[in-house]
């Protein structure tokens, strides 16, 4: 499965060490300048009017940095955070219970929002925008509604597919946000940031190396760096440099740009089974043994972002840039390999 790819973005429940990696401050968030700064604003508006902040919808690939924003979010307004998911959210009653349950300012974290069903969407509507609760009493002929008034609270949104967010649920937000992947500079600075945190000495050429391999994602950046600490403790000397760092990635299969063996299987698989493509991603999926979620939320952002694939009505491509990354000629002019 996905997650046992060392540069996979998804979270392992029990990967305790980012726990203590996560920045609880603004302040100390790197990166998402833009974001931030309007988040700055909006947060320090609320706090001055004493009113909740608007419901933030965050979307992105996964481990760029939503559920901590989300956690920082409430810390900067002095809130508490009640933390769920979509699928955890089975019917419009639960969603009742915690609504009922948030004190006035809370923060109210939705992870895979677009994994709600609609029957629990429409039980979100009023909670949104008039902070109350419809709920419909007896049943047949004599059903009534009451509504019941809520606290204020702030609705923080998380998603990998912004697309796959209802149109009326996107729009009851105020703040939307989409996540970039990281710069290596600001991966850098983060690798820094946490190597302090775990205690590892670290030299600037070590962490470039790291964030260079990083597919501009924070998480696999700590997640790299802590086995590489592995490495530099049992077989270095406790310092990750350049020569450490490099040794370690090519053990652990993580080429040059930050590609792993999954990535170069999908992309050989394009390439050479289906002859550069276009291929169908359900094709695509049953050919590599993946979902097709898992290869549309986790492989492709970054490969699309690399310029390696290209998405097109007929289905998913290679370019150029991905042959040439890979070694391999590409095949003259393919057939179609489009889903049934
Ligand atoms: N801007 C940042 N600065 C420093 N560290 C960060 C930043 N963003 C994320 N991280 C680190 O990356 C880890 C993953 O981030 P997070 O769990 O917030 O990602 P996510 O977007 O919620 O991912 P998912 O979609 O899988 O839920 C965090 O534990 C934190 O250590
Ligand atoms: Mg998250």
């Amino acid at each position: 499965m996905d997650s046992d790819r060392i540069t996979s973005p998804n979270s392992i429940e029990l990967d305790s060490g980012e726990v203590g990696l996560r920045p609880m401050r603004l302040q100390d968030y790197i990166g998402q300048e833009s974001i931030k700064a309007n988040l700055d604003v909006f947060i320090k508006a609320a706090r001055q009017r004493g009113e909740p902040l608007d419901h933030v919808l965050l979307s992105g690939p996964p481990g760029l940095g939503k559920t901590t924003l989300a956690v920082i979010i409430a810390k900067e307004m002095s809130s508490n955070i009640h933390i769920t998911s979509g699928p955890a959210i089975e019917r419009p009653g639960d969603l009742a219970g915690i609504l009922t349950n948030l004190q006035p300012g809370d923060v109210l974290f939705i992870d895979e929002i677009h994994r709600l069903s609609r029957a629990v969407e429409e039980v979100l509507y009023p909670g949104m925008e008039d902070y109350c609760l419809d709920i419909v009493l007896d049943k047949g002929p004599a059903a009534r509604s009451i509504r019941l008034q809520i606290n204020p609270f702030t609705l923080v949104g998380a998603t990998t597919r912004a697309g796959a967010v209802s149109a009326p649920l996107r729009d009851r937000f105020g703040v939307i946000n989409r996540l970039e992947f990281y710069t290596l500079q600001e991966l850098q600075l983060i690798v820094t940031r946490s190597a302090g945190i775990l205690g590892i000495a670290i030299d600037p050429s070590g962490a470039e190396e790291i964030a260079r391999r990083s597919r501009g994602t924070p998480r696999i950046a700590n997640r790299l760096l802590r086995r590489i600490r592995d490495f530099a403790q049992v077989e270095g000397k406790g310092v990750i440099d350049l020569a450490i760092a490099q040794d370690a990635l090519q053990r652990l299969e993580i080429d040059a740009i930050g590609l792993d063996s999954s990535d170069r299987r999908l992309l050989l698989t394009i390439a050479e089974k289906f002859d550069g493509g276009p291929v169908g991603v359900e094709t695509l999926a049953a050919a590599i043994s993946e979902e097709t979620t898992t290869i549309e939320d986790v492989y492709e952002p970054y490969l699309l972002q690399l310029g390696f694939i290209n998405r097109t009505p007929r289905g998913r491509v290679v370019t150029g840039a991905a042959y040439q990354h890979l070694g391999v000629q590409p095949l003259g002019q393919g057939e179609l390999w489009e889903d049934l």
